[in-house]
């Protein structure tokens, strides 16, 4: 059974609210005013101030005012409100940047930024991470103890990379450490005899500059690794001071999704909470509602998994439109309730937003907000965004349960870096993230919850784990591969499985390498790519045939089961989708890419093998469980405009207090969250 994690045991709620800026209102007191008393309408329990507030707190090197900060704290506090306090370090007062231009970051082309936008500092700079500490220490002295105060909050959505001086140097001492400070060990790695690419020193090595060099795949992910090592160096630095003077606050920052240029399960080690900002293109002219909740889903089973499925924080989202999107589409009315409870639904205890009040100037000024120019309360997006508070209230007992998933994706960056380097394929099929987030939403079809999780963690919870494009293997990952069958496991993997070592270099001696060869019984020996016009066929035994695009490899299968053959070209007849049993569990290969029903197909024969019932929803229906102890909350999602009904259900609905017998209806975009009691 597992147990309630509450993550802000103080609130005891999910948390509504989001970023707050009253640091743009200060000369207008009747807004901050009149600001807690729509906070208060509109059931926000948690703000979060400070993001961008550098300059106001420290208009001067060395000058600060806080007051304005305390006076507002507590005014929240005193009206239920509490606090989430950012460090202002997303982006730096102008007097910083003129003193101290090494702050300013230097870009792939080895041109330093000009002082301006934000989320662009050095994070070697010393200069920078002295005024980071001095500022961090004020604001941790002064507001530590404050009674509103539940979460520091490290900067805003850190991200980006800087080629300066100070973080080659780094980069280099980086790798100094790794290869043991042994040229030949990385020269070994990283194959450097190659176009005579051979180091003698690691004072010759630079980062991978556009003009520079960008022919070893195991420099580029080395310095992908390094930059996210950097970035998570540089957040520990702001952890730490605020470790030391408050220890009992917990920390985060705010993830953005499947974003590409850091690592976050190494960052996630370092942080007591995961938080992340959700901005879906919700009924956009390319795919269906459902598939855009289904990608959104994705993202937050990413989050969760984070932490080992402990609940996360929705940090931001838009309470109407945004500003950034190529169009920015309204929210249609019923979207954003249904956005907030297929947050609650994977495992987020917050709904919070970008942002309370739409600014009146610069680039934000037309980005959705909960209070617009307008500054009334009877418009649209307020009270959906009140009506989304007090479903938050009506699901209180919902928070600190963990998500159901039965099954677990393997996504690491390491693999998506190396992929996304490697010459070779086709580069704008390779398209690793999407087939991760196409079986993602296979599963869901079939209704099966999915985690997300690393070839290394331990995955003997999960009775099925799917490994698609598996490319690069980290030390450690097939012996773990191979373990997890052999206790059990439906192991499912793909084409691109096992063709590089961490470094990059090629196994020898057949893909899947590291001897994966032996646990699926068979060796890849050539990969074919396809034009986008061809196709190939899986051909299944039972006359069932599926459609291939992009990628086929050519199997040499020496102990296997073929349970489908390739229909078409000179591979024709030859073995595409194989298994293999091992210990206790199964290894299945499918060799080529296969249209989603395919996979759904060997998904369904994988199941039922391993006796795993889903719960197949109908076509535009989310379903999703959260337990905890005696406790099973089932949530719906109808994200189409008709009115759909499911049955099987017993319990209590608690957005409504109705209870059912056995059928529900779901409104078009409507929801029903059900303690079961069955
Ligand atoms: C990001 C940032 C916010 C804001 C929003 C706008 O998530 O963290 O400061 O710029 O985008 O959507
Ligand atoms: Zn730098």
């Amino acid at each position: 059974m597992t147990e309630r994690t509450q993550l802000f045991p103080k609130v005891g709620a999910l948390l509504h609210g989001g970023d707050y800026n009253p640091e743009q209102w200060l000369d207008r007191p009747d807004i901050l005013k009149e600001d807690i008393r729509l906070m208060k309408k509109a059931h926000i329990n948690t703000v979060t101030l400070g993001v961008f507030s550098w300059a106001v707190y420290e208009p001067q090197e060395d000058e600060f005012h806080f007051d304005w900060l305390e006076q507002i704290m507590d005014r929240l506090y005193e009206n239920g409100i509490y606090t989430v306090l950012a460090t202002p370090t997303g982006a730096r007062p102008a007097w910083l940047d003129e003193k101290y231009p090494d702050a300013m970051r230097v870009n792939r082309d080895g041109v330093r930024n000009r002082h301006g936008l934000r989320h662009n500092h050095c994070m070697s700079s010393e200069n920078f991470r002295r005024r980071v500490e001095i500022i961090d220490r004020k604001l941790a002295k002064r507001f530590g103890k404050h009674p509103g105060l539940i979460l520091w909050h490290i900067s805003n959505e850190l991200g980006g990379e800087c080629y300066c001086p100070a973080c080659q140097e780094r980069f280099r001492n980086y790798l100094r450490a790794k290869f043991d400070n042994d040229i030949e060990k990385l020269n070994h790695a990283w194959w450097t005899t190659f176009w005579s690419h051979r180091f003698t020193s690691f004072d010759q090595i630079e980062p991978p500059f556009s003009n520079g060099e960008g022919s070893i795949g195991g420099l580029n992910l080395e310095w992908r690794r390094f930059n996210s090592w950097n970035m998570t160096d540089y957040m520990k630095f702001e952890i730490n001071i605020l470790k030391e003077l408050t220890p009992d606050i917990p920390v985060t920052t705010n993830f953005m999704k499947m974003y590409g240029m850091l690592d976050y399960r190494q960052m996630a080690k370092e942080l007591d909470v995961i938080s992340w900002d959700s901005y879906p293109r919700f009924q956009n002219d390319y795919e269906s509602l459902w598939d855009t909740f289904a990608e959104n889903a994705f993202d937050h089973a990413l989050m969760r998994s984070l932490t080992g499925g402990k609940p996360f924080m929705l940090m931001e989202s838009a309470p109407g439109l945004v500003n950034w999107h190529p169009f920015n589409k309204l929210k249609r009315p019923g979207i954003h309730s249904l956005a907030g409870i297929q947050a609650v639904s994977c495992g987020s205890d917050t709904v919070q937003y970008f942002q309370w009040r739409k600014g009146r100037g610069s680039f934000e000024q037309y980005h959705g907000a909960v209070v617009d120019h307008l500054g009334r309360d009877d418009t649209r997006i307020f009270q959906e965004v009140t009506q989304m508070g007090e479903e938050l209230e009506k699901l209180r007992e919902v928070a600190g349960t963990n998500v159901e998933a039965k099954a677990a994706l393997l996504f690491d960056w390491d693999n998506r870096w190396a992929i996304f380097d490697m010459a070779g394929l086709s580069k704008e099929k390779k398209q690793y993230e999407q087939t991760c987030l196409l079986q993602y939403k296979s599963f869901q079809k079939l209704g099966i919850e999915m985690d997300i999780v690393s070839m290394c963690d331990d995955l003997s919870r999960y009775p099925v784990v799917v490994a698609p494009m598996l490319y690069l293997l980290k030390p450690g990952a097939a012996e773990n591969l191979r373990n997890y069958v052999r206790g059990g496991g439906q192991l499912i993997a793909t084409y691109l499985t096992g063709y590089v070592d961490e470094n990059t270099l090629c196994w020898l001696g057949g893909f899947p390498g590291d001897s994966l060869t032996e646990l699926f019984g068979l060796y890849s020996e050539e990969i074919d790519t396809l034009y986008p016009s061809d196709r190939n066929r899986a051909v299944f035994a039972d006359g069932a045939e599926f459609e291939i695009r992009d990628f086929a490899e050519i199997l040499k299968v020496q102990d296997a089961e073929v349970l489908a053959s390739y229909g078409e070209d000179f591979y024709a007849g030859t073995p595409v989708v194989t298994r293999r049993k091992e210990g206790q569990g199964t290894a299945w290969y499918v060799g080529a890419r296969i249209s989603q029903e395919g996979m759904e197909k060997i998904y369904r024969i994988c199941l039922k093998e391993a006796g795993i019932a889903g719960r197949p929803m109908p076509e535009g229906v989310e379903c999703r469980v959260r337990k905890a102890g005696e406790e099973t909350y089932v949530f719906y999602l109808n994200e189409t405009e008709q009115a759909v009904s499911i049955s099987g259900e017993k319990g209590t609905e608690l957005l409504t207090g109705r209870t059912v017998t056995d059928q529900i209806t779901l409104k078009p975009l409507g929801a029903a969250v059900i303690r079961r009691s069955i």
